[in-house]
């Protein structure tokens, strides 16, 4: 098969570029390890900015989320006593929206037979050759047969584990990583949120936050230690711990309810530089990662691939390689820019095994600051929302 583009990946970065190459008339294909199910199984983001949502609208892959997604004017901080809210549109005129990634990926699925982007589900082994010359290709397993695909330009966009990223010689690279020594034990559940909007909470008992998906659909997060196991949590021993830490700060205090879903995410900061091999280009998670805190993860997938469609669509309107010299640029200038704003919140909000009480002390302060400062809470919101392409 010989295609312009081959994307591997089908989580929001593979599935928004290879619309947005669809739309514009690239021939595209993407190869994903997992089956569609799977993909859909893994409960992550919950935040869209508007880049995100404006993809979406371009798209015209929109009708499920203009009616379902909720419109967020603000969100809250607070130091386990009290609310600090940043009050997002009064401070920027902007908002975010709360759609769940499970939800837009669904979206860009069930369009792509329609729009003729074909993805190729199941694929094992994928791997990546040539990227250096002008001819490179990608090798997978299906059905027990080896295939190939003959394509102008890789897309990596296969996430952190994936192998595009390793395909990249050690030589031509710069990593920059901070991992965190705790993770996020999440519960999805059929149950009312606590509160109107999000709750980002630095209390007594440690980080906590209490997100929805709907007004019947709730999402909690706590800071665990990364020795942790989903075992050690049964539900009910979560839902207590729940309720202690949102019970005296929201509107509601917590419903219980049976879990959907509950997992344990690792929190990491990581940068890849370089964002371009060859013929292979990098985007999303396969390139970058950020702490979960601020939301930012999936919708740097989506700036990435606007830029990343910018460059690849230009050079196959204008034939001339000169359209993709910007792209990794542009992606890094936004990037550096979330990782600090994640960095940030993340230290700001969670209990570090090695702080003492004069670093606790310190956030308390940073967030008593806050409460009292319009122009921290502008700086907040205006990278909460997503700083602009
Ligand atoms: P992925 O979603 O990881 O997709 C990569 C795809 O490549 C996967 O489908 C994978 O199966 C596939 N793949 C991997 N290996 C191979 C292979 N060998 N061959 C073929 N295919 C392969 N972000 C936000 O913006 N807002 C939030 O509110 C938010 N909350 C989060 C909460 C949690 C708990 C977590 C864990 C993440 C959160 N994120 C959030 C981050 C967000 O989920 C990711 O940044 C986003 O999924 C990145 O998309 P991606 O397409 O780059 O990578
Ligand atoms: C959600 C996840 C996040 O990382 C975040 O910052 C806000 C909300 C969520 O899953 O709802």
């Amino acid at each position: 098969m010989t295609r312009q583009v081959a994307i591997v990946g089908a989580g929001p970065a593979g599935l928004l570029l290879g619309h947005l190459l669809r739309a514009a008339g690239v021939d595209c294909v993407i190869v994903e390890r997992a089956s569609a199910d799977y993909v859909l199984g893994r409960i992550r983001a919950g935040v869209l900015e508007t880049c995100t949502t404006d993809l979406m609208h371009k798209l015209g892959i929109d009708a499920r989320m203009n009616a379902e997604g909720l419109i967020e004017a603000g969100f809250n901080l607070a130091d386990g006593e009290r609310l600090i809210r940043i009050d997002i549109t009064a401070l920027t005129g902007r908002h975010v929206t709360v759609y769940g990634q499970t939800e837009l990926t669904r979206d860009l699925m069930e369009a792509a037979p329609e729009r003729g982007l074909e993805i190729i589900y199941e694929a094992g082994d994928v791997a990546l050759h040539d990227l250096e010359g002008d001819a490179p290709y990608l090798t997978y397993t299906k059905d027990g047969a080896v295939q190939r695909i003959d394509a102008q330009f890789i897309a990596g966009c296969d996430g952190f584990h994936g192998p595009s990223r390793k395909a990249i010689p050690s030589g031509a690279v710069r990593e920059f990583e901070r991992v965190y020594p705790f993770g996020w034990l999440g519960i999805l559940a059929d149950v009312p949120p606590c509160h109107p909007e999000l709750i980002y909470s630095n209390g007594p008992r440690g980080f906590a936050l209490a997100s929805m998906r709907s007004a019947t659909r709730s999402r909690y997060y706590i800071q665990v230690p990364l020795t942790e196991r989903l075992e050690d949590w049964p539900e009910e021993r979560l839902w207590d711990e729940l309720a202690l830490r949102f019970d005296p700060i929201s509107e509601r205090g917590v419903t219980r309810g049976p879990a959907l879903e509950m997992s344990i995410a690792p929190l990491r900061s990581y940068v890849f530089e370089t964002m371009r091999h060859g013929r292979l280009f990098l985007a999303g998670d396969a390139a970058h990662i950020v702490p979960p805190t601020g939301a930012k993860g999936l919708n740097l997938a989506s700036s990435d691939v606007i830029y990343l469609s910018d460059a690849l669509i230009g050079f196959f309107r204008d034939g001339n390689e000169s359209a993709l010299v910007g792209y990794e640029a542009r992606a890094l200038s936004r990037i550096w820019k979330a990782e600090r704003f994640s960095w940030f919140l993340t230290k700001l909000m969670h209990r570090f095994p090695e702080d003492g009480p004069f670093e606790h002390r310190m956030q308390i302060a940073e967030l008593d600051y806050v409460a009292s400062s319009q122009a921290m809470q502008t700086a907040i919101a205006e990278n909460y929302v997503g700083l602009p392409l």
